[in-house]
């Protein structure tokens, strides 16, 4: 099966994960390290449910403009019937042929989006032309290695999350990112990561959601049987129940620069 898609019930579920303090936390972070001040002009490459926008344009202001592309027309639904600000645009646009003139914004953000297109090379030169000279690009990308979710049985978590590997095109990407930045004309400023960590599980974690993704993505995949794939998920929630979840993973957070 191909790449996970983001229509529908995926892209409302996102939409509630995105609703988390886990992913709140990390747009927390996101902003630190981008840094959006009054005035600029910002693209969000592959902007989801639209929230990091909305917090952008909150800190450009006025002054400044935010546009939002996305290949998912769902998601392009969610944000705009949220959007009031007329600085705020979201467009239909692919993050390997954006729509916009060279040198045309202050900054840039990918946030979990290069690690699921196949010509990830092309994202990153894309970005590097639309940002003007002395311009900067924050991508987040996770490396899926990094997760770790107990369970009293390990091969079946295994067996889950190989299946789940699929999802994305590149679920190792950050371990190849600074280079690649480099390759496409970038000065990598600074690298970071951002953790998750859920000692329960609840409506109100990363994890939970997660889980429902996953379910959903490796059922399509007709590798493992549905009851199996029902008790994994029983699992976790049994496991909360003792007292014995753990739910880790990280992201990696490079701030790039175009040189004036
Ligand atoms: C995991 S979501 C991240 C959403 C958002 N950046 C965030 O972190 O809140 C991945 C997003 O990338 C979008 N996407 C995937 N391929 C894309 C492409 N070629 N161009 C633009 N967006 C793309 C998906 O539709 C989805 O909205």
């Amino acid at each position: 099966m191909a790449e996970l898609e983001y229509t529908n019930a995926a892209a409302r579920k996102l939409e509630d994960m995105y609703r988390t303090g886990d992913v709140i936390a990390q747009r927390v972070e996101t902003r630190r390290l981008l840094k959006p001040c009054a005035g600029e002009t910002v693209i969000d490459i592959g902007c989801g449910p639209g929230f990091l926008c909305e917090e952008i344009a909150d800190a450009v202001g006025t002054s400044g403009r935010v546009i939002g592309i996305d290949v998912s027309q769902d998601f392009l639904s969610l944000a705009t019937s949220r959007n009031h600000r007329s600085f705020l645009e979201y467009r239909f646009g692919d993050a390997t042929a954006i729509d916009a003139p060279d040198q045309s914004f202050d900054a840039a953000v990918c946030a979990q989006v290069a690690e699921y297109i196949p010509d990830v090379d092309r994202v990153l030169t894309e970005t590097y032309r639309v940002l003007r000279p002395g311009g900067r690009a924050l991508f987040v990308a996770t490396d899926w290695d990094t997760l770790v979710w107990h369970s009293d049985k390990p091969e079946r978590m295994d067996v889950v999350l190989k299946s789940w590997e699929a999802h994305c095109a590149h679920p190792r990407l950050p371990r190849k990112l600074g280079q690649r930045l480099k390759r496409a004309g970038f000065t990598v400023a600074e690298v970071s990561t951002f953790p998750i960590v859920n000692l329960t599980w609840s409506t109100s974690t990363y994890s939970e959601g997660l889980a429902d993704l996953v379910r959903s993505f490796v059922s399509a995949q007709n590798e493992i049987p549905l009851d199996v794939l029902a008790l994994w998920r029983e699992e976790l929630e049994e496991l909360s129940s003792a007292g014995n979840y753990f739910f880790s993973i990280c992201r990696f957070m490079f701030l790039a620069c175009k040189l004036g």
